[in-house]
């Protein structure tokens, strides 16, 4: 799989790490930067994806589409798509870019809008994977935990960097006696759920 990173998908990639990374130094405001997740959780990611039981994936919070680019590795492999969700418009058109430009865009539905009012679409996933506001997490738990398949996984980002922020939904997943979960240290902290 990951020796499978097409050069123009990695051009791409190495394209928008480099915009993150300066956009965080330069001090770029918060709503403005891409925020993606490091190299390794894409990785991680693109595991977890490709040993799932069949079915879409799918990715609540956009940015420009890297996070999208890792998880397509999977879901190419396994022949499902990606539904992505992704608010704001200057994401949407970078998002559009990188789908292009990485020659992904045949297995990618961007849906455009707030997720909480068109998770909706979404009838069935065998993977999802949360990266949007902390302060929403929850709802979007509420919305999607329902239509994730039996052995399907959740993927959470950044419960450790904002473990603080996230520790009522965390402990609402704890709880949740569907799944099995355990936050996983990698890049900010991934808080990894499986249906039974
Ligand atoms: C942390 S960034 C996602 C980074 C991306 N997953 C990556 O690693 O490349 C969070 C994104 O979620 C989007 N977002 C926030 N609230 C949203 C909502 N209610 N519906 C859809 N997207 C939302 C933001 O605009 C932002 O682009």
């Amino acid at each position: 799989m990951f020796n499978e990173i097409s050069p123009a998908m990695l051009e791409r990639m190495r394209f928008l790490e480099k915009m993150d990374a300066a956009d965080r130094a330069d001090g770029t405001e918060r709503m403005k930067r891409l925020r993606q997740i490091p190299p390794e959780t894409g990785k991680f990611l693109a595991l977890l994806a490709v040993s799932c039981p069949m079915g879409d994936i799918v990715e609540i919070g956009t940015s420009a589409g890297y996070s999208t680019m890792w998880l397509y590795l999977a879901a190419r492999e396994k022949g499902v798509r990606i539904r992505t969700f992704e608010l704001l418009e200057e994401k949407i058109k970078l998002a559009k870019e990188t789908f292009v430009k990485a020659g992904i865009r045949e297995r990618v539905d961007l849906i455009e809008g707030d997720a909480l009012e068109n998770l909706s679409v979404i009838k069935e996933a065998a993977f999802c994977f949360m990266d949007c506001e902390k302060e929403i997490y929850e709802q979007c738990w509420e919305l999607v935990s329902e239509k994730v398949i039996k052995s399907g996984f959740i993927v959470a980002d950044n419960v450790i960097s904002h473990g603080d922020e996230l520790q009522k939904m965390i402990d609402r997943v704890m709880k949740d006696e569907r799944f099995d979960s355990m936050i996983v240290p990698i890049g900010k902290g991934e808080l990894v759920c499986r249906r039974k």
